[in-house]
């Protein structure tokens, strides 16, 4: 069941939690840092106090999700003016994006309740990653995409992983309400962040961005926003960290979308209560081209609960923001540069004041999409031919050495 059979809303998992026994939280969590826990518990599962909990014989469905870098960017914070800037790089885990985070609880869950087949609509990084994990359960993997709209490379992934892969409509959105269709006529168990179990895991990326940055929040968390499920899961993390009492001070959660497919920063920043889907979204982040966003009430509780903020860019701002990143030696993927362009808009709008502490989600894996980099190689140096000699390879680095 993903939603309620009465009001509609998606279903959720509610934490019961004794503050008491929580403040002992850090210290557990820390002893299973890797190397020093013998179980040799993933970064996800090292959460497990905050995690539904699997019943008895059934072994979580792990690759070794979590754990990811966060890597301080002073250029870019003295740049922008604020105090310290890093980037959470979600894009290091086992198939290259925060999917992972969430597929390894929601697969576990499959397992238990004894499902044979999973399923997904997907922009790309979600199919590669219910797919990597149904592989490792034995599970077998059904993915709807739209047609054309999906990476190369993330494609191969879903199929090296052994998918059965279905192209079908022009956008996430039309193969998603497909997909919601088929589920109870073909038996199928939904993936996607509708269902509940994949917050869960996605969730534990704020527990551990805390716990890097010694339990002192940071002031700003920004992010791409397409279907709006990583929001509202990190929204959840931050909520029940609050209500344990680790921390006292929230992050405010800043959305960012691209112009193209911006539904949810339209209706934030209007003040308007009900999400206006769009039937056309457009944007070259393939990742967040998404118009009807299935967890618009759960993200809009999670900026509510945050004190929230929005903002939409066009998609030659991502591009430059992509390029920014790269120059300092940090590779995503379009979607996730988003988060960077959006901030310097909030910067620019004074949303985001100077002298913050911002911290940026990176979502997903520079080698996602390579044909990205090679559609906007203009003013790189590029690939040059040369004459197999000395003197042709010299010569064609003239203008460059
Ligand atoms: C790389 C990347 N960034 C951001 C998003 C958006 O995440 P959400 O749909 O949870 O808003 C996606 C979703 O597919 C993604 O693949």
């Amino acid at each position: 069941m993903y939603s309620c059979p009465r009001c509609g809303q998606l279903a959720e998992l509610v934490l019961e939690m004794d503050p008491e026994e929580a403040r002992a939280w850090p210290e557990r969590w820390r002893a299973r840092l890797p190397g020093r826990d013998a179980a040799g518990r993933s970064g996800v599962w090292r959460f497990s106090e905050l995690l539904p909990s699997t019943p008895a014989g059934v072994e979580a469905v792990t690759l070794g999700e979590g754990g990811t870098p966060l890597v301080e960017l002073p250029q870019l914070a003295e740049e922008l003016q604020l105090e310290s800037l890093w980037v959470k790089h979600l894009g290091v885990n086992p198939t290259g994006s925060f999917k992972d985070l969430g597929m390894t609880v929601c697969v576990t869950e499959a397992r238990a309740l004894g499902r044979g087949v999973v399923a997904c609509a997907s922009t790309g990084n979600t199919s590669a990653s219910m797919a990597a994990y149904a592989a490792r359960a034995g599970l077998r993997a059904l993915v709807l995409v739209p047609e054309g709209q999906v990476t190369a490379a993330k494609l191969a992934q879903a199929l090296d992983f052994g998918a059965m892969v279905v192209q079908a409509g022009q956008t996430f959105d039309e193969a998603f309400l497909l997909l919601r269709q088929l589920a109870p006529r073909l038996n199928l168990y939904l993936a996607n962040s509708i269902n509940p179990f994949r917050l869960e895991g996605q969730k534990t990326a704020v527990v551990e961005l805390l716990e890097q940055l010694d339990w002192r929040p940071p002031d700003y968390l920004i992010l791409p926003g397409g279907n709006l499920g990583n929001v509202s899961a990190l929204g959840k993390g931050i909520s029940e960290l609050a209500d344990a009492g680790l921390v006292t001070d929230v992050p405010r959660l800043g959305v960012v979308q691209a112009e193209g497919a911006s539904p949810f920063h339209r209706m934030w920043s209007s003040g308007a209560e009900e999400l206006v889907p769009e039937d056309h979204p457009e944007t070259r982040a393939t990742a967040i081209r998404i118009g009807r966003p299935a967890n618009w009430p759960r993200a809009m509780r999670a900026l509510l609960r945050t004190r929230g903020l929005t903002a939409a860019v066009p998609d030659s701002e991502i591009e430059t923001a992509k390029r920014r990143l790269a120059e300092l030696g940090v590779g995503c993927e379009p979607a996730s540069a988003a988060s960077l362009a959006g901030l310097r808009r909030m910067r620019q709008s004074g949303q985001v004041p100077a002298g913050t502490r911002v911290v940026l989600v990176l979502t997903g894996h520079q080698l996602k999409d390579t044909a990205y980099v090679e559609e906007h190689l203009a003013g790189l140096p590029g690939i040059r031919r040369a004459e197999p000699t000395l003197e042709g390879v010299e010569r064609s680095l003239r203008g460059w050495l």
